[in-house]
């Protein structure tokens, strides 16, 4: 059996949204305990609601497609549903990840959430 589902191999090879966001609203830096990893997640705030995430990772291939994908959960989402959008929801969107990868896909909401709290911190909430 494949340790991967085809859509987490295809967010791998083709992950959306890389790279960083033009004068962000909120930035958000995560680090996975547990390997070393790290994630920088930027995002553009309009009308309360995410309309532009981007990601870096240096990171592994559960890690890279996690992002990607979360950035596609949370595109267009309103702070509230971003910030209620969980590890279990992104994995599952994947077609499910092995358990000795699920931490790696903490960073993705972990660095959306942090990125939300950057930008609600500046606006002094
Ligand atoms: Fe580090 Fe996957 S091994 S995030």
């Amino acid at each position: 059996m494949d340790l991967y589902s085809d859509i987490v191999m295809d967010h791998f090879k083709n992950p959306r949204n890389v790279g960083a966001v033009e004068k962000p609203d909120g930035v958000g830096e995560v680090g996975n305990p547990t390997c070393g990893d790290m994630m920088t997640i930027t995002i553009k705030v309009k009308d309360e609601h995410l309309s532009e995430i981007k990601f870096k990772t240096l990171g592994c291939g559960a890690a890279i497609a996690t992002s990607s994908m979360m950035t596609e959960l949370a595109q267009g989402k309103s702070i509230e549903e971003g910030m209620s959008l969980t590890r279990d929801m992104v994995a599952e969107a994947l077609g499910g990840l092995p358990p000795e990868k699920m931490h790696c896909s903490n960073l993705a909401a972990d660095g959306l959430h942090a990125a939300i709290k950057d930008y609600q911190e500046k606006l002094g909430k």
